[in-house]
């Protein structure tokens, strides 16, 4: 990924700038992209993580890729042909929650053993190993929990390759193992743990601690030393390489059939859409649904992105009064949500029905929901916090046979390749949207009057984040429009107005996040330019609750 210093972005959003950008983009990077020899799927080299149900299994496997090694993750009891038709290079075997002598306990299946080649325990996967190649492993003795110092014992193993003879490492387990194999020595130690890192002469090592976690610094260097050096992957996992496979798969699967994608103006549905469009040219249909709740110039700069300088055909609907109508008089946030889900469905579909005969719907659909739909029960969410909608989230039950060009693909990833596609930056680096649009940043009734107050504040708030260049750090900067109303005085005159809300964090998945300490300086500017600019406006307030216990957006 790229980083903030080497960045070209546009610190304000501009058409004629983001289309210089992205003359420029295509001219640099789709030349470049021509080039790559593209590597077929069964030769391209794959780990295989076999996931125990680890909380960090997810975490193993983007480090992989980051490592340009293509990975899966696989549950324990996949039977052999899941995963026979890949060039694997090396197993990695994740953490979970059992313990070996557990009734039922998930081992690793046997041909990961039969299979002669290089295996990567960690943390339960590594006690799985000792257990299974007859050593011991303690019953919860002694629980160990946060960081460690690693001391390297065996200097000449290419695992720790480059790395310093001691290191932090991130520990969490309850067992811990007792005795190793036969043919197994300790290659690592901790204060706590004599076997922290243990291995063979036939690749086979397992790790005590997470390397896969930020607080295990030196990770990805073991990673790639034991995909490198050990498994002998060259990294062939580009996003170049990753296009143009999806290119090739996308011609076989389409044949000369249509295809329709729904734009959202996020990154994920820019990159299908792309994909899609040098799969099957004018084959392919994008729908831009304008629902009314987009934030200002948004429609115009998609519609402009696409039609102009990608040449895409896309059908631009003003659904706009229907969603409205929808929403009037509703203040119930699930409602609203709801609401909004179903009638872009509508609207959808009776736009697919005028094109005539589409018979694929191309969708964003990303690994981690491939990975989340097909957990098992009881590894999913229990509690639902809110529903969410995407322009990916159309109902099954639709006519059309679903493309899914990046269902293997992660968010980072994502970015690399909309970048490798010249897509501009300001389209790739958009922070999150939601589906609902402004109808959740508007608390109580959405109207059009409310709508427009809302556009102006949050023009203010992402002009100033941009100016102050903290766009691509902060996860989502936005403005919410509340439903309180205060007193203010505005020369002589005494005002009653609308209070805005400004909310900026930082997450690194969404899932969890932190209120930005954005500087006073900041703050006071977007204030004052909000009370100055947007009529009906006299008081501004900074959210300072993290989530847990808030949510990012308000609704
Ligand atoms: P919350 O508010 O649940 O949001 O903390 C987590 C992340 O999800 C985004 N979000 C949505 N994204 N459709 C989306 O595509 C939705 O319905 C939706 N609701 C919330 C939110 O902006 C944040 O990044």
């Amino acid at each position: 990924m790229g980083n903030e210093s080497q960045s070209h972005r546009i610190s304000a959003s501009d058409d004629v700038e983001v289309s210089a950008y992205l003359e420029i983009a295509k001219e640099l990077r789709g030349e470049q992209l021509a080039l790559e020899p593209k590597i077929p799927p069964r030769k391209r080299e794959t780990a295989i993580v076999i996931d125990f149900g680890s909380q960090y299994s997810m975490l193993i496997a983007r480090r992989i890729r980051e490592c340009h090694v293509y990975c899966e993750l696989v549950p324990y009891d996949a039977p052999w042909e899941r995963i026979a038709s890949y060039n694997i290079k090396g197993f990695i075997l994740s953490g979970g929650p059992a313990s070996v002598y557990n009734i039922g306990a998930p081992l690793a299946p046997s041909y990961i053993y039969e299979s002669r080649l290089p295996i990567l325990g960690i943390c339960y996967g590594t006690q799985v190993i000792a257990h299974q190649l007859g050593g011991s492993v303690s019953l919860g003795a002694k629980h160990e929990y946060g960081h460690a110092v690693l001391h390297i014992s065996d200097e000449d193993c290419p695992l720790f390759a480059g790395l310093p003879a001691s290191f932090p490492v991130w520990m969490s387990h309850g067992d811990e193992i007792l005795e190793v194999p036969p043919g197994f020595r300790a290659l690592a130690y901790t204060g706590n743990s004599p076997f922290a890192v243990i291995g063979n002469d036939a690749n086979i090592f397992g790790l005590q601690f997470h390397p896969e976690v930020v607080h295990t610094p030196q990770g990805k260097n073991i990673f790639q030393n034991y995909l490198s050096g050990i498994c002998g992957c060259r990294g062939d996992w580009t996003p170049a390489n990753f296009v143009a496979e999806a290119v090739d798969k996308m011609q076989e699967q389409v044949g000369n059939g249509r295809v329709i994608c729904a734009l959202s103006g996020g990154v994920d549905s820019a990159v299908t859409a792309t994909i899609a469009h040098r799969a099957v040219g004018s084959r392919l249909t994008c729908l831009f649904i304008n629902n009314g709740l987009l934030r200002r110039e948004e429609p115009e700069r998609v519609l402009n992105t696409f039609k102009r300088n990608l040449k895409m055909d896309v059908a631009y609907v003003d659904a706009s009064e229907r969603f409205l109508e929808r929403l009037r008089g509703v203040t119930d946030p699930e409602m609203k949500r709801q609401l909004v889900g179903e009638e872009f469905i509508r609207v959808f579909e009776e736009e697919a029905a005028r094109l005539g005969e589409v018979d694929f719907l191309a969708q964003g659909t990303l690994y981690p929901d491939v990975i989340e739909s097909s957990a098992t029960a009881e590894t999913k969410a229990s509690a639902k916090i809110k529903s969410h909608h995407n322009v990916g989230g159309l109902p099954s039950k639709m006519r059309f046979t679903l493309v899914e060009p990046l269902r293997y693909l992660f968010k980072d990833e994502i970015r690399e390749v909309g970048l490798a596609l010249g897509l501009p930056e300001d389209m790739v680096w958009r922070q999150p949207f939601p589906g609902p649009g402004l109808a959740i940043r508007i608390i109580g009734e959405v109207t059009k009057e409310k709508l427009e107050i809302l556009r102006a504040a949050d023009w203010i708030v992402m002009n100033e984040i941009k100016g102050a260049k903290l766009y691509r750090q902060l996860w989502q900067s936005f403005a919410v429009l509340t439903d309180v109303k205060s007193v203010g005085v505005m020369g002589d005159y005494r005002t009653y107005g609308y209070l805005i809300a400004i909310r900026a964090i930082n997450s690194e998945d969404a899932m969890t996040a932190d209120w930005s300490r954005l500087p006073y300086d900041l703050l006071a500017r977007m204030s004052d330019r909000i009370v100055n600019e947007v009529p009906n406006v006299n008081r501004v307030v900074y959210d300072i609750t993290s989530k847990p216990p808030a949510t990012i957006e308000w609704e």
